[in-house]
């Protein structure tokens, strides 16, 4: 089946580029030596987890701990749960899960270590964990340096913990032009080389700094000291990802297939896929969408089922009700967490489908 003969909307994947992608990074990691442990937020996809262990990722990261049963359940045996756990009902699945998988969590506070400690200690299996560190992005986490090490001390000290290392995610570089990221990257891994040496001091040896995003990969994969990085969007890419510089449109392998429903006026077009498949999770520059191959069109709004666009007329190109546009999302990870499935199309024919198995998985 053609492509473009499939129902809308459907969230469709390149496998050709998503390939090219997942090999890209892999090879990167790999002449670099450090570990990969991609981010599975993106695809929460166990086929496509298993496509980078296969390309040689030496685990994965989740977000949720529901995300972490369903890639445990397809046979994923190294896992970081890059999320602090807390409360009874989330240890006991921890518990059960780390019958099956090696398990490491990240945390920042000794409450969170606190409650860990205690699976460890019952289980005579010490949790392994990373300390989280803000270095810029200001979510999770003690700044880099003292604040840290004092966190690292106590965390270290809880019976049934043993640390690894630090973790940071440097979402902030999501904030700055591409020109700006080599910068921001050598200030995220010299702070935390920095920290690394004064938890040394205080007598606890971490040996991991585990750090990841997609637009910061290329120069982390390439900074000293660092053994593990965690991008995730690269699978797919999306506009913001065109916009920083780290992706192309032809390097863009997860769209929104939909249909034009409506032609109100000769410059406004509208198409069956609004938030409910496309998110609002944007901001508001021009090229949030995208739809690929046609640069004559502009997205105005999304209502829940609307995506409201318009048409330059001056480009003399058609647009017709019923005619199918490829959507590149602005931001790809909770558009595939609005989908059962992905449909595969290799050269605009259709291979096949894949269940978005851990989708939804928001505990
Ligand atoms: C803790 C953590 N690590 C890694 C990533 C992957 O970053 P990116 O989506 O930029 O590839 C994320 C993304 O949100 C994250 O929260």
């Amino acid at each position: 089946m053609n492509l473009f003969d499939l129902d809308t909307p459907a969230l469709v994947v390149d496998l050709d580029r998503l390939e090219v992608n997942l090999e890209a990074m892999a090879a990167h990691a790999r002449a670099a030596g450090v570990r990969l442990r991609p981010h599975t937020k993106t695809h929460k996809t166990p086929e496509i987890a298993r496509l980078q262990l296969e390309a040689g990722a030496a685990g994965i990261t989740v977000a949720k701990l529901g995300e972490a049963e369903v890639m445990a359940a397809a046979g994923v045996t190294d896992i970081l749960v890059a999320y602090p756990l807390l409360g009874a009902a989330k240890l006991e699945r921890l518990a059960r899960l780390r019958e099956s998988a090696r398990v490491v969590v990240s945390l920042d506070s000794v409450e969170v270590a606190r409650g860990l400690g205690e699976l460890g200690v019952a289980t005579r299996e010490p949790v392994e964990v990373y300390v989280e560190v803000d270095t810029g992005l200001h979510r999770l986490g003690r700044p880099t340096g003292e604040a840290t090490a004092e966190l690292v001390e106590r965390v270290a000290a809880v019976p049934g913990i043993r640390v690894l290392g630090l973790m940071t995610h440097a979402g902030h570089a999501y904030g700055v032009g591409p020109d700006e990221l080599g910068a921001l990257v050598e200030d995220e891994v010299a702070g935390l080389r920095a920290t690394r040496e004064l938890c040394a001091q205080r007598g606890v040896e971490l040996s991991e700094i585990s750090v990841g995003s997609t637009p910061t990969a290329h120069a982390e994969l390439g900074a000293a000291g660092v053994t593990e990085a965690r991008p995730g969007t690269y699978v797919f890419n999306d506009t913001t990802m065109i916009e920083l510089g780290a992706a192309t449109e032809a390097t863009c392998a997860a769209f929104v297939l939909a249909t034009v429903v409506s032609r109100p006026s000769e410059d406004r077009f509208v198409i069956d896929a609004g938030t409910k498949c496309l998110s609002s999770d944007h901001d508001d520059r021009p090229g949030w969408l995208r739809v690929a191959g046609r640069d004559d069109l502009a997205f105005e709004f999304l209502n829940e089922e609307h995506g409201v666009g318009r048409l330059d007329p001056e480009r003399g190109r058609t647009l017709a009700i019923g005619d199918k546009v490829l959507v590149i999302p602005a931001h790809v990870c909770p558009v595939v967490n609005l989908f059962d499935s992905m449909t595969l199309v290799r050269e605009g024919r259709v291979e096949g489908e894949w269940a978005i198995a851990a989708r939804g998985r928001v505990a």
